[in-house]
């Protein structure tokens, strides 16, 4: 336990910038500011009983525009990677400063109105921008979802077999055939758009923590019916999870039974669904590994344990399953994810990601979310 409390601190100690109030995920793979990792790096000193918890999830909303939209990454150096602008990417990345502000006021901390206005503002401007007829919400490159390779882009990629470089291509192809607006911002792609069920996910239970944050109101309206409409649209019987919709291209790998289908649990209001999907978190024939939650179950075609998003471990999305056992009360359940998100943390020093089955660290190492473990008492 010291050494999961101590080995946290180290990691977000060794990146922390004070003149910016954050932590690049890693200094030298990714030398700028993201926003997810941002967020879950808030929680984590929060857990840590820091209060650059407030300072991180603040900072988050320096690049905010006039209009609400948040940018996935912002840059430290010039950089036009990741869209028109030179000094933040034009996309965005899953909104989980609700459930940090949440988790920060949960502790006894005062969150301030001003930033609770800024996140505010942020899940107006998706709801505003980013929702489909259908009531769901889209996105318009894989990079917004976070899940960069994920295999439920497959068919969107066009590949047979996992390559890594040929979904490099795929996302530079990508990133030049988006419509940006006026602002820089991503509106639409003639190629890829999707409404996951990861995504849509966060964004209801974003909508569920500002309501707690703000005593209720529109947003509690707005969570029920992102989840209502996940659980009419998504839901796959067969699977017992939520499968992501292809709305602009995209084909049967939707489907894939990766991890991201069972967060749909977050928000759903089918105490049933939830516990057909959370309960596959505990069986080692589906995500339940020696080491954390595997992204996709090793029986897939598709598994791979060392590859990026297509079999590891990932510590933030051990930490979101771990919150949504908790929210149905599945006490042991959440506790074995406590304890194999401990184990992989420390067999794999922190890392971006690991092997389930054995921990070894891959990608990033170590990586800011590494230090979510410090979550888990
Ligand atoms: C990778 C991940 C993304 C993360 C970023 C920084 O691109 O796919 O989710 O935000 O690294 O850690």
């Amino acid at each position: 336990m010291t050494d999961v409390l101590a080995g946290s601190r180290a990691v977000l100690e060794q990146s922390w910038r004070r003149s910016d109030g954050f932590c690049p995920p890693n200094t030298r793979v990714y030398p700028h500011q993201w926003l997810w990792d941002s967020c879950f790096h808030a929680i984590a000193w929060n857990a840590l009983g820091d209060e650059r918890a407030l300072v991180e999830l603040t900072s988050c909303f320096d690049s905010q525009l006039r209009n609400g939209f948040v940018p996935h990454m912002r840059y430290l150096f010039p950089n036009s990677d990741r869209g028109p602008s030179q000094t933040r990417s034009s996309y965005l990345q899953p909104p989980i400063y609700a459930h940090a502000a949440a988790m920060i006021a949960r502790s006894g901390r005062v969150v301030p109105e001003p930033l609770i206005d800024r996140i505010e503002a942020a899940l107006e401007w998706l709801w505003r921008e980013r929702r489909h007829e259908s009531g769901l919400l889209y996105i318009v490159h894989p990079w917004e979802s976070g899940a960069d390779d994920s295999p439920r882009w497959d068919s969107w990629v066009g590949l047979a077999d996992y390559d890594r470089g040929r979904f490099r291509e795929y996302d530079a192809h990508l990133r030049e055939q988006t419509q940006f607006d006026e602002d820089a911002i991503a509106v639409w792609s003639a190629e890829f758009v999707a409404a996951p069920a990861a995504f849509n996910a966060f964004a209801a239970h974003a909508a569920l923590e500002l309501a707690e944050l703000r005593s209720g109101g529109a947003w509690a309206a707005r969570a029920a019916d992102l989840a209502a409409a996940m659980d009419n649209l998504l839901w796959d019987d067969g699977d017992a999870l939520w499968r992501d919709q292809a709305i602009v291209g995209g084909g049967p790998s939707v489907a894939i039974p990766t991890l991201d289908g069972v967060f749909g649990a977050l928000v759903t209001a089918d105490a049933d669904r939830a516990s057909r999907a959370l309960s596959q978190l505990g069986d080692p024939e589906r995500f339940a590994t020696p080491y954390g939650l595997a992204y996709l179950p090793p029986s897939e075609p598709a598994f791979d344990p060392d590859a990026y998003w297509r079999g590891p471990a990932w510590p933030q999305l051990n930490y979101l399953a771990y919150v949504a056992t908790e929210r149905h009360g599945d006490l042991a359940l959440s506790a074995e994810i406590a304890r194999i998100s401990k184990a992989g943390a420390l067999a794999s020093e922190f890392a971006e990601f690991w092997n389930p089955l054995t921990g070894a660290g891959r990608g990033a190492i170590p990586q800011g979310w590494g230090a979510l473990a410090a979550v888990y008492r």
